[in-house]
């Protein structure tokens, strides 16, 4: 549709800038001559840059066989009557209030456009913060608990597609719960961050499906609208990793310190205990059995023995020997192990399985020290075991961890689990006569040889102790 503008003013200016930038869907208007009485008029101007066709006369545009529609916009009537009376039939015209309607509808739904774009921009920006910047889980949440947006990492994570997770509540989605976290052990970030105005930061433990704690840092910054909390932008991670790199290192310090001072002090009262100990034999010998003092004495040589018993654990501890290590198949240290403890197996009436992985690789390890460790988690698997039950006992090479594997199962009593994390430190037993050595040593003989030690138990069913040893280049040939 061809148009003639009689008008030349800004409105003219504007309509042209308009027509030229709006998509329209069922016509395609087009603006094609403008006139005006001054040739400096801004609709003029623009119009004569886009080579138009201009004149002072708007009578010249009456004649014209190019024009569909002619729009009258200096809002003279006389004009636009006159417009009227002389313009062919075929030829539309509109007045300057009729214009200005649809000028005004044109505006609205240009600025709406401009205002889609501007949005479909913010989108894509946030997108790009949301998904591609932030490595983290991130969640805008409303102050309905309402998810308004959720970010890819924390979908994947959920397992979840968007469309499930947007417009639920957050405590749904994430914890699986009717009402929002709380609590001083649970609390929820979102309405710290509400209350406070300000931004909240809480860790969440949660269990994984083999109930692993997993440690959440979550993070909630307040989003405000004319000072106003709305909602909040939620940022959370895991940092169980980080978590669990902290307890090793703290229990490595631990272990350390405790190694050393249990050092110093076994040495100072070894000398002593020999003393006690020679002493009261000496003095046993010089008398009759059935002399008063003699069951005594007998009674301070067996507590002196004990009391050396727990030195030398002490002094094991703390690691006072260097390993020798040397060339060994992991299958005959286990055997010798089992054998060692048949006795008190057969007195417990425990009887005592075996699996042996066969073509075990030799591994470089201190014979003498990997047997105690073995003999320490057989010990302990008795003396939780009632008679009756069962140990087994399964070694097992992994070509792909480079490693070898030794297992204890038991079918005893199991651990509580408020003292799974107990059982390695030192000095921690729930036996009359136990030192609590025994853990603490074959972790730190194991950790010395480059592997791993670890537990699994469930109460009332039994435990589990499974070693871990690297197969170190050169091993192989170590024979
Ligand atoms: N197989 C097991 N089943 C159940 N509980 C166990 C088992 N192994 C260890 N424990 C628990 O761990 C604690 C610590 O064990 P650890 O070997 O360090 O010391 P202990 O056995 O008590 O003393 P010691 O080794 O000097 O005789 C034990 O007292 C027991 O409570
Ligand atoms: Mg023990």
């Amino acid at each position: 549709m061809n148009i003639a503008v009689v008008g030349g003013g800004t409105r003219c200016r504007k309509l042209t800038d308009l027509i030229e930038r709006h998509t329209f869907q069922e016509i395609s208007p087009r603006i094609v001559a403008v006139a005006d009485e001054k040739d400096d008029a801004p609709g003029m101007v623009r119009a004569k840059e886009k080579g138009l066709f201009v004149t002072n006369d708007y009578n010249d545009l009456l004649d014209r066989d190019d024009i569909n529609l002619i729009v009258e916009l200096t809002g003279n009537q006389d004009i636009y009557n006159d417009i009227l009376s002389k313009k062919k039939k075929t030829v539309r015209a509109i007045d300057h209030k009729t214009s200005l309607l649809f000028w005004e509808i044109l505006s609205v739904s240009d600025m709406q456009q401009e205002t889609r774009q501007k949005l479909i921009e913010k989108r894509s920006l946030c997108d790009v913060v949301m998904n591609d910047l932030i490595q983290e889980d991130v969640m805008i949440i409303g102050a309905n608990y309402r998810i308004q947006d959720i970010n890819d990492s924390m979908l994947e994570r959920l397992g979840l597609e968007f469309k499930d997770a947007i417009s639920q509540y957050c405590y749904e989605i994430t914890h699986h719960q009717k009402v929002p976290c709380s609590g001083e052990n649970h609390p929820c970030p979102l309405v710290q961050a509400i209350e406070s105005r300000k931004p909240s930061q809480t860790t969440h433990i949660h269990l994984d499906k083999d109930k692993n704690e997993i440690f959440y840092s979550i993070s909630c910054y307040p989003l405000f609208q004319k000072d106003k909390v709305i909602g909040a932008i939620e940022i959370s991670r895991d940092i169980t990793k980080d978590i669990n790199m902290h307890k090793v290192m703290m229990q490595q310090e631990k272990l350390i310190s405790i190694g050393r001072l249990s050092a110093g002090v076994a040495h100072e009262i070894n000398n002593p205990l020999t003393t006690i100990l020679t002493t009261a034999m000496l003095l046993q010998e010089d008398i009759e059995p059935d002399d008063p003092s003699y069951e005594d004495l007998g009674l301070i040589a067996n507590e002196t023995l004990r009391c050396r018993k727990i030195v030398t654990s002490l002094l094991d501890f703390a690691r006072q020997n260097t390993p020798e290590k040397k060339g060994n198949n992991i299958n005959d240290i286990v055997m010798e192990s089992i054998l060692l403890t048949k006795k008190q197996a057969a007195f417990d009436d425990v009887s005592v399985e075996y699996h042996f992985s066969e073509d075990m690789p030799p591994i470089c390890v201190d014979k003498g020290q990997i047997q105690q460790a073995i003999i320490n988690l057989i010990l302990n698997a008795l003396e939780a075991t009632p008679s009756g039950g069962q140990i087994t006992v399964d070694t097992l090479f992994s070509l792909q961890a480079q490693q070898v594997e030794v297992s204890i199962t038991d079918t005893g009593k199991g651990i509580a689990e408020d003292k799974m994390n107990k059982v390695f430190d030192p000095f921690f037993t729930t036996k009359e006569t136990g030192t609590g050595l025994g853990l603490a040593i074959t972790h730190g003989i194991i950790e010395q040889h480059g592997g791993s030690i670890d537990m699994r138990s469930k109460q009332g069913y039994g435990t589990t102790f499974t070693i871990r040893l690297p197969i170190r280049k050169g091993d192989k040939e170590a024979d």
